[in-house]
């Protein structure tokens, strides 16, 4: 039941419901507001997209039921977005429109009719579509005049958008000149204005976050948010360093350049003159409409397997003079149509809720569901996260939730709905003891999760030998949950060192492992790859071992980036916490950490017992070649666009030549390397004095020879 449905039943007194109406247009345009506000400005949503849509699509039904009820001032007749006050504006040389929604091949059906209605017979004959993903980013406008990138901005309001020329200059995809290829023998076009979309890839966005939890810093609650906040700074150098990428999809205006009469032609152009254009992009004639569902169907399905985040696909009549003829209605053109895929969200019933221990001894409440299909996979179970989470949103056993299920993550409640209330729900609590073990939970102050402090607890130990293994770990093939499971309970794992001294022999007598009469081969095999897996980790790199002893805080990245600084784990187990504070991305509660980890006994011992067993311990550099480590003792900060390495490809020469990279210029910088497009880093270096080179100036100084020429 929607809300408007309860409103829209029978009222005795006409007036009366017109008011009730009204005041609901008002409660909705007042929380669409807010959330835009939230959305566009503060780059930090309380709500999902479709919980978003529910409201505006809400007040768009009650506004064509009761067109009385549309104020001029109504976010349903604006183009959308807010544009802040700390940039500077750009007016858009034609409105920044958006697009319509279709749910389903019959919505789709629908415009296509519309458009065969609207368009000639001839027209119909020659009419056919492009097919786009819909990228989930920011919407950007990109100006070039004669072959110079000169502006950028975002969407903003449609009419109006954000200056951020600069911040967009540091978008490696996004080419300063066009033709980008200058041996092509084209020439620029005398103006060009484009829209694209500027977007993170998954990996990139999770990686980010994480990076930024370990150093307790902001992060962000979905791609589209990182991209808008990475883009949206009023310092080029904070953008600079996030992984933005670009797709153009759009050519607004084209000067001097070819007649162009198709959507299609027009991103071939666009191509060629090195503008990033996506290769997925097909075109279908009028006649091909079923291969062109099919495609989308299909597209959906594998959506998930794309680097970037797609949230449906853009359908566009190819033509530009039909384009041109279709027009608009409100906001949306006729031409073309965004094709959502089905939500990601699906509401069911919380059967109950368990509670899990971790490798670390939290205690994390689980829910179970009522087998729902989310996205065509069924979702059974899905995280609560804590005691205060449950609390807070009071979510029942028995009520009816919504649960979200995006592409790889865990599956999350995300809230009750509380009005389908029987009053047969349950108000649940934190169990007062550890179902593994029995031992008394412990909430320390000021957390939000609660631990099961007894070290010997067996979940815990089976749960951190499942970590050790793991692919992001010591990366065991053929070892995971079960077999943890099982040697715990066999007695054979006691602590982590055990994986390398497991009884091989016992092990073979057990269920599955067995060379009994039947299947005897395949279990043998089984036995054997699993003891070559575990041989082969010894030799693992020892960032990999440090993630998997499952420091708090020490994640991969984190793990990488300390073992840059350290020849083995013996000597990080003796580092101080200043010390490990002092490398740049250490903040001081990761240091802690480590630090704390080191100094317990236990830990200290379990290092070396997987020292004895031939775990590496020790660091291998990368072979350097002949002149390398000329660069010693030598910190550098890169910044702006360099002529032929990527920043990473700098870093990495830096690196390989014995030197060190930082993020920022202190007193402590020996070299300040510049690019092109550099900014507020080379304001401090010239500031503190550092010495300032650039990219050829860096190989001189790295083959030896001083840097000047
Ligand atoms: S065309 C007038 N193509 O989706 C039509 N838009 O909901 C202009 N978007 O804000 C839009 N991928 O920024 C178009 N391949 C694509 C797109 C795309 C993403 C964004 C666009 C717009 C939003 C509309």
């Amino acid at each position: 039941m929607t809300p408007t449905e309860s409103l829209t039943e029978p009222v005795a007194d006409e007036a009366a419901k017109i008011d009730d109406l009204a005041a609901r247009a008002a409660q909705l345009a007042a929380a669409i507001r807010y959330h835009q506000y939230r959305y566009y400005i503060l780059d930090d949503p309380e709500i999902s997209d479709a919980a978003f849509d529910a409201l505006f699509n809400e007040l768009v039904a009650l506004e064509a039921k009761h067109p009385e009820l549309r104020t001029p001032d109504s976010p349903t007749q604006r183009v959308g977005g807010y544009i802040a006050e700390r940039f500077e504006k750009t007016q858009h040389p034609a409105p920044m429109l958006s697009l319509a929604n279709a749910f389903g091949p019959g919505e789709l059906a629908a415009w296509r009719d519309r458009l065969h209605r609207l368009l000639s017979e001839e027209e119909r004959t020659r009419l056919a579509y492009v097919v786009e993903p819909k990228f989930d980013g920011l919407t950007v406008v990109l100006h070039y005049e004669n072959g110079m990138f000169t502006l950028g901005a975002t969407r903003g309001d449609g009419i109006f958008g954000e200056t951020i020329t600069a911040n967009l200059r540091t978008v490696r995809r996004l080419p300063l000149q066009i033709p980008a290829d200058r041996s092509s023998g084209m020439t620029a076009p005398s103006r060009l204005v484009v829209r694209g979309e500027a977007y993170v890839d998954k990996v990139d966005f999770e990686r980010f976050n994480q990076r930024q939890a370990e150093a307790g810093e902001r992060t962000f609650a979905n791609p589209r948010n990182f991209a808008a906040g990475s883009l949206r700074q009023l310092d080029s150098s904070i953008t600079a360093a996030r992984p933005l990428k670009l797709w153009v999809y759009q050519a607004l205006i084209v000067e001097g350049g070819p007649a162009l009469a198709s959507h299609w032609d027009a991103l071939a152009y666009l191509r060629a003159l090195g503008l990033p254009v996506c290769p997925a992009i097909r075109r279908f004639g009028d006649d091909e409409f079923d291969q062109l569902v099919a495609y989308i169907e299909e597209f959906g399905a594998r959506r998930h397997e794309l680097p970037y985040e797609v949230d449906g696909i853009v359908i566009k009549v190819d033509s530009l003079a039909m384009q041109q003829e279709l027009g608009f209605t409100g906001k949306d053109p006729r031409w073309a149509l965004a094709y959502k895929y089905a939500g990601e969200e699906a509401v069911t019933t919380l059967l109950d809720i368990v509670v899990n221990v971790g490798r670390t001894g939290a205690v994390t409440p689980n829910a179970v569901l009522e087998p729902v299909s989310i996205g065509g996979v069924i979702v059974k179970s899905a995280t609560l996260h804590n005691e205060d989470y449950i609390r807070d949103l009071d979510i029942r056993i028995g009520d009816k939730v919504v649960v979200k299920r995006a592409g790889e993550v865990i599956p999350k409640v995300l809230r009750p709905l509380p009005e389908l209330r029987t009053g047969e729900e349950r108000i649940w609590s934190m169990p007062a003891t550890c179902p593994a073990c029995g031992a008394a939970l412990v909430r320390p102050a000021g957390e939000a999760a609660t631990y099961c402090v007894n070290n010997a607890c067996p979940e815990q130990l089976v749960r951190a030998v499942e970590y050790f293994v793991g692919r992001n770990a010591m990366d065991i093939a053929g070892f995971g949950i079960k077999q943890a499971e099982l040697f715990v309970e066999q007695g054979f794992i006691h602590n982590l060192a055990d994986i390398y001294r497991l009884p091989w022999e016992k092990i073979g007598e057990l269920k599955g492992f067995k060379s009994g009469k039947s299947r005897s081969s395949e279990n043998q095999k089984r036995l054997e790859n699993l003891r070559a897996s575990i041989e082969k980790s010894k030799d693992q790199p020892v960032h990999r071992l440090l993630t998997a002893l499952g420091i708090r805080y020490v994640g991969e990245v984190v793990a990488e980036l300390v073992m840059q600084h350290y020849d083995s784990l013996f000597d990080l187990m003796d580092a101080t916490t200043e010390e490990l504070s002092a490398i740049d991305g250490i903040g001081p509660r990761i240091a802690q950490s480590i630090h704390d980890w080191f100094a317990v006994p236990e830990n200290r011992e379990l290092i070396s017992q997987l020292a004895e067993a031939g775990v590496r311990m020790t660091v291998e550099r990368a072979p350097s070649p002949a002149n390398a480590l000329t660069l010693t003792g030598m910190t550098f900060v890169v910044t702006g666009t360099l002529p032929t390495l990527t920043r990473e490809q700098a870093e990495t020469f830096i690196k390989q030549h014995g030197g060190k990279v930082t993020g920022s210029v202190s007193k402590n910088t020996t070299y300040l390397v510049v690019g092109e497009n550099a900014g507020s880093k080379l304001q401090k270096a010239l500031q503190l004095g550092v010495p300032i080179i650039d990219e050829e100036q860096l190989k001189r100084l790295a083959e030896g020879g001083p840097p000047a020429s």
